[in-house]
Order: C-alpha cells, then sequence, then structure tokens
C-alpha cells in the first residue's frame, strides 16, 4: 500500500495522471472506515480509472466540547479494508502538513451552512469546508464521492465547489444501513447493546414523517419515547436551502442518545 503524506508527494503521484488520461475519484473521509464509506470508494472505483481515498480526523469540524480524542482512530484497519478492494494508494498527512504553523485560511459558506446542523454545530461546516477546499485543491479529482448521510455536508460542499470554481464533480452516494436501517456511521461504535433498539428507531420514525404519516411535532415526541435523550431537530426542510420554505423535499433529524449524537435524512414522499 502506497502511503501518500505529504502535499508535495500527492501532486508528485498526481500529475502524470493528466498526460496518460486518467480519471481521478477522490474519497475524503476521518478513517473508521465501515460500508458507507467502501461503499463511496467501490463507487470511486466504478466511475474512474483511479480512486484516492484520505484519511484526516479534522480538528477544525470538532468544537472543544466535541468527540475529536474520543473519535475512533483504526488506521490498519482502515488500509487493510481500502486494500482488499484493491485501492493502492491512500493519502493519510499529519496534522502539521495540512495546518501548519500560522495557518490562518477558513472556508464558510453562508446560507445553507447555518440552519439544522449549523444551528447546533456552528464551527461544523467552517472545519468541513476548509478542509476539503484545501484537500480538493491538493490533487484536483475530477470526480469527488460524499455520502448521502451527511445530507446537508453534501449540499454544503456542492454549494461551494459551484462558487469558488473548483474543477470537480461531487456525487452523492446514497446512504447505506444496516438490517435495520440504521445509516452506518463511525458513531454508531458509541452505541451500547441497550441503545441499538432505540438508534434504529430513528430511521423508522424519520420514515413516517417523510411519508406524511406523523408531522414534526409527533416525530419529535416518538423519538424521546423510543428513548432518545435530546431531539436537536426533525423536520421537513428544502433540499436546498435546509429550511421550512418553497418546496419540503428532505426529511433530517439529528437526535441524542446519551453522548451519542446520531443523524439520518431521506426524501419526503412526493
Ligand atoms: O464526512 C466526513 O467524514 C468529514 O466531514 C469529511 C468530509 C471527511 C471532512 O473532514
Amino acid at each position: 500500500m502506497h502511503i501518500i503524506k505529504t502535499v508535495a508527494d500527492l501532486r508528485a503521484w498526481r500529475e502524470p495522471l493528466w498526460p496518460d488520461g486518467k480519471i481521478l475519484s477522490f474519497v475524503p473521509t476521518m478513517g473508521a472506515l465501515h460500508e458507507g464509506h467502501l461503499e463511496l470508494v467501490r463507487v470511486g472505483l466504478d466511475q474512474a480509472d483511479i480512486c484516492l481515498p484520505y484519511i484526516f480526523v479534522n480538528p477544525k469540524q470538532f468544537a472543544e466540547n466535541e468527540d475529536l480524542a474520543a473519535y475512533p482512530k483504526t488506521l490498519d484497519d482502515d488500509l487493510e479494508k481500502l486494500r482488499s478492494l484493491g485501492i493502492g494508494t491512500v493519502y493519510v498527512p499529519d496534522i502539521a502538513e495540512i495546518y501548519p504553523q500560522n495557518f490562518q485560511t477558513t472556508v464558510t459558506v453562508s446560507d445553507i451552512s447555518k440552519p439544522l446542523e449549523g444551528e447546533y454545530r456552528p464551527h461544523f461546516f467552517q472545519g468541513v469546508t476548509t478542509i476539503v477546499c484545501k484537500m480538493l485543491l491538493q490533487c484536483l479529482p475530477e470526480i469527488t464521492l460524499l455520502g448521502e448521510k451527511d445530507f446537508q455536508q453534501l449540499q454544503v460542499i456542492r454549494q461551494m465547489v459551484r462558487d469558488l470554481n473548483i474543477p470537480t464533480k461531487i456525487n452523492g452516494v446514497e446512504t447505506v444501513r444496516d438490517h435495520h436501517g440504521l445509516a452506518l456511521s463511525s458513531r454508531n461504535s458509541y452505541l451500547s447493546a441497550d441503545d441499538y433498539p432505540i438508534a434504529v428507531q430513528l430511521n423508522k420514525i424519520l420514515r413516517k414523517l417523510a411519508f406524511h404519516e406523523i408531522n414534526e411535532e409527533q416525530a419529535h415526541q416518538a423519538l424521546l419515547d423510543a428513548g432518545f435523550t435530546k431531539v436537536d431537530y426533525c423536520t421537513l426542510c428544502n433540499s436546498h436551502s435546509f429550511k421550512a420554505e418553497g418546496v419540503l423535499d428532505r426529511a433530517l433529524v439529528a437526535a441524542w442518545l446519551g453522548d451519542t449524537r446520531l443523524i439520518d435524512n431521506m426524501p419526503v414522499s412526493m
């Protein structure tokens, strides 16, 4: 496995792909890879000649009270999973390479970063857009794969790429779920055996909201009744503005089970 650690080595590896006419796809990750990430890689391999995943736990998208220290770090296991898919090269930069001393720049997408995730995690999208913008400029992939599981993140990155004319095509990949419909997430590893039956209610209650079987208030109450300790939001909104305006075509939820925050989303039945 070829592990690239520096921007200079990344560029040296990337440059010959242009004259060779090779299409590059890029899969941004923070590691702790699960089937959802592996599906992004499979799609990336399918849509391009070469797929480059990156693994970097980005401190700038975690607030001080969040789970950066506890975030699962499983590099050897991650590399093994990527190798088994036929990945030959992975970008795994160090923190000092990405955020050297005196790093001062942030990338902010204004309006659609503000509601929902932006309201409850105000630092989050700026951290994401700053790192993803840097990574895209470092390797200029023709295609970038992102999961629909983080749907607002996907749309915020699409907006950034459009606004800044970054020459990559952002392709969203459908959420991968376990056999109970729970959206796969690295944070699922925090769930205890007692949490799991509660966690799987998230997608079921959201589905009822998305199919207009219950309204937002009922969905909120159903989550609390199911055992979620707090609900940040459970709402129908427009999939471009993330506000309750115009066509309400996406259902999104964020709810807590103790210290674990789970999110999910799905299209609204029209
Ligand atoms: O979705 C994630 O894992 C992260 O937010 C991303 C896109 C890799 C940026 O750090």
